[in-house]
């Protein structure tokens, strides 16, 4: 049955990579019948969640199976290709810069991409969050302020000739979110000027679009999908449905059907630096896994990596968003970035775990003490687990993971260190890491050398 499931998937991925993608509507209906199946009733000792499926199997996200299939009342749409198979990477200015955006800045920071060696290790969206436009022309047109003096075609082009993608930033509203928040007075919204817009940007030659709620409406994200589609070009769809106060729209409890509506959708609020912030977003996601799937994932929001925590801290955030396929957008400043931190962002391995073609995210399947975490999320090669061991205490700690929790058999398994990049050894039902440090992990890859139950 798995691997029926999985050839069927592969054959229908196959099929959607080269011509379509889907963009209909999804019931929720379904959605809740495979929550009730597979996701563990909430209140349940996390030592009890049960042992993630073969990637595939039947207890993999419906969300993906049914759009996948194509099942009736959905429409597909001819594009070049499915975009975001695999979750989004890249930069957004939003973290370090605020409404401090330029020309000037854009460019450095596409510089840096390629020079630091970001590229190199996959990323490829420069994104420009909010504060970039000057309110609309006579003609209802977008204008860019004047801190892109050569303006957005020609900032396209130059991002676009370093191999790399360029995004931009909009809303559901009349103002943007600094217009509403911030003073930014010339932050012009994109609420019923949807169509004229998505032209705008198709024109400019822009990849990715940024659209947050903020004080918008959420009826209008699939507005915008419909105008973005409609333009012919690719362009990535990032949606914010929280409103940035009081009301989030996680997958599990919002109206829309955010798969179906987006690429990615952000979570919960804003990140900032503290520790205390990220373990609020990664318990905000753990629950949502059975939702992502290639080309639509969960966003726990931008990357903080390198703007000032430990770098036990750094690894940890970074591991963690990647055993849960989250998108890698860096929010540092790339061009003085310390090597240490460049070291973390490129860190092929772990990077291969995020970008696993199956894309599965990965959730809890031990909770071994008070604050310490088993991570798992299947990986496309045989019997693979990736494995995050999390320790969210105050003190190092030594940590086991059990290979029936990853649903792997009894026997040897290879392990694999990600962030050492050491070949373990082989290890009869478990492995124990003798020291994982406070805020900190041990990220593995463990392979069993028996078939998978
Ligand atoms: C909201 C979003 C942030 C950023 C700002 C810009 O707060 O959540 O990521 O885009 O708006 O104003």
């Amino acid at each position: 049955m798995n691997v029926n499931r999985n050839k069927m998937r592969l054959a229908v991925g196959a099929l959607l990579s080269g011509l379509v993608v889907a963009c209909g509507s999804n019931s929720k209906t379904s959605q809740a019948q495979f929550e009730a199946a597979a996701n563990p009733p909430l209140g349940a000792s996390r030592a009890d969640v049960p042992a993630p499926a073969e990637p595939g199997a039947s207890s993999s996200p419906a969300g993906t199976a049914g759009r996948e299939a194509l099942p009736g009342g959905e429409v597909a749409m001819a594009v070049p290709a499915i975009l975001g198979a695999t979750p989004p990477m890249g930069w957004n200015s939003w973290n370090t810069f605020g409404c401090n955006v330029s020309e000037v800045l854009i460019k450095s920071m596409a510089d840096a991409m390629v020079s630091r060696g970001m590229q190199a290790a996959g990323y490829r969206y420069v994104n420009i969050d909010d504060c970039w436009m000057n309110g609309r022309d006579a003609n209802g047109k977008l204008r860019w302020s004047a801190n892109f003096p050569a303006g957005m075609p020609a900032l396209a082009d130059y991002i676009h000739s370093q191999g790399l993608k360029i995004g931009i930033y909009e809303v559901p509203a009349d103002r943007t979110c600094a217009a509403t928040y911030g003073g930014y007075t010339p932050g012009a919204g994109s609420l019923g000027h949807e169509v004229e817009d998505a032209n705008t940007f198709a024109e400019w030659g822009i990849d990715y679009l940024k659209y947050d709620l903020c004080q918008g409406q959420r009826s209008s994200f699939a507005v915008m999908r419909d105008a973005l589609r409609a333009t012919g070009r690719p362009i990535f769809y990032s949606i914010n449905p929280g409103n940035g106060q009081n009301d989030l729209c996680p997958p599990a409890s919002c109206a829309l059907d955010l798969p179906s509506i987006a690429n990615i959708w952000r979570i919960g609020f804003d990140i900032n630096t503290q520790w205390t912030s990220w373990l609020r977003l990664i318990d905000e996601n753990a629950n949502l896994y059975s939702y992502a799937g290639p080309g639509h994932f969960n966003d726990p929001d931008m990357l903080e990596v390198g703007r000032g925590a430990t770098a036990d801290e750094d690894r940890a955030h970074f591991s963690i968003w990647a055993i849960m396929a989250a998108p890698l957008l860096a929010g540092n400043d790339l061009r003085s970035m310390s090597a240490a931190t460049e070291t973390i962002l490129t860190n092929a391995e772990v990077i291969a775990v995020d970008q696993d073609p199956l894309g599965i995210q990965g959730r809890v399947v031990a909770t071994p003490g008070t604050d310490l975490q088993v991570w798992s999320k299947p990986l496309t090669s045989t019997n693979t687990r990736a494995v995050v061991l999390f320790n969210r205490s105050a003190a190092a700690t030594a940590m086991t993971v059990q290979w029936a929790t990853l649903g792997l058999p009894a026997g040897s398994a290879l392990v694999r260190d990600l962030w050492s990049h050491t070949d373990l050894g082989s290890f009869d039902d478990a492995y124990t890491a003798a020291s994982v440090p406070s805020h900190g992990v041990v990220m593995l890859r463990v392979t069993s050398s028996a078939p998978a139950q």
